[in-house]
């Protein structure tokens, strides 16, 4: 956790923030139930900032948060004095608990590869605030280097060796983060995530080769019956290691493995 102070902070229960506790319908029993069990929990105010924009209630202005999807909202969140980011189940999700995706995500943070869950509940996860960019900020910019592609393979490494196959893999443009300074990947969101299986590094290979590789080159070829291999072979790590050299040495060259 980070003990940066959170500038504009607006009280959980203050109109402004009214709309990421209850997005996108603001009802009574909803914002009875979630504020006190935030409450209960010590999480009192978010932070407003982020890529994503809510609308204003009541013409007011809109409120910057961390990002929006089809099941939930995130937003930057104070636990007691430190900043997190707070998801908050939709309450037109089509999913009735974020419990499973929690516990999914604390196996994948326990392996270091997805930020930590503080707390959590059907309606809820309080986690790690993620200081770094996304994969798409740095593909975009020209900036995703060898060290990056390294941290994104060792990463899907690990969730595949942990038996959690991330099924959005495939666009990893939101779902994986570079922590700030040490590079360090890290991959969000759980919610299409499923245990007791693998193969979330070839999610992300396809990427690799639609994007860094191509799929006319001599080593697609190859690569691809390796990674059908690979999900046969249950995730073996000796095969991810033959996977890895050949991406490093496509996109990167040979010496710099
Ligand atoms: N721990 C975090 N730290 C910083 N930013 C985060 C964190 N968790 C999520 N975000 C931001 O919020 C966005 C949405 O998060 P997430 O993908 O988990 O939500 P979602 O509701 O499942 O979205 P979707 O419907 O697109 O799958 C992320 O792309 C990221 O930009
Ligand atoms: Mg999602």
């Amino acid at each position: 956790m980070r003990s940066d102070p959170c500038m504009d902070k607006v009280y959980i229960g203050d109109s402004r923030a009214l709309i990421t506790i209850c997005y996108p319908r603001i009802e009574p029993d909803c914002v009875r139930r979630r504020l006190s069990a935030l409450e209960a929990h010590g999480v009192q105010y978010i932070c407003p900032g982020g890529r994503s924009i809510l609308p204003a209630l009541h013409g007011g202005e809109p409120l910057r948060i961390l990002g929006k999807g089809h099941l939930s909202v995130v937003v930057k969140a104070l636990l007691d004095n430190e900043i997190v980011a707070l998801k908050i189940r939709r309450t037109d999700s089509k999913k009735p608990s974020l419990i499973e995706e929690a516990h999914l995500q604390e196996k994948a943070s326990i392996a270091g590869v997805a930020p930590r869950p503080y707390v959590y509940e059907k309606d809820f996860i309080v986690m790690e605030y993620v200081e770094g960019d996304p994969l798409i900020h740095y593909f975009e910019k020209g900036m995703f280097t060898a060290k990056h592609l390294r941290e994104l393979l060792e990463a899907s490494w690990i969730l595949d060796s942990i038996g959690i196959l991330h099924r959005e893999l495939t666009r990893p443009h939101y779902h994986v983060y570079f922590k700030d300074f040490s590079f360090k990947a890290l991959i969000l969101d759980y919610d299409s995530a499923i245990l007791g299986t693998c193969g979330s590094l070839n999610k992300v290979a396809s990427w690799i080769i639609r994007n860094l590789i191509g799929f006319r080159t001599k080593n697609t070829e190859g690569l691809v019956k390796l990674l059908s291999r690979y999900r046969k072979e249950r995730c073996s790590k000796e095969i991810y290691n033959e996977i890895r050299s050949i991406i490093l040495t496509s996109v990167v060259g040979p010496e710099d493995d």
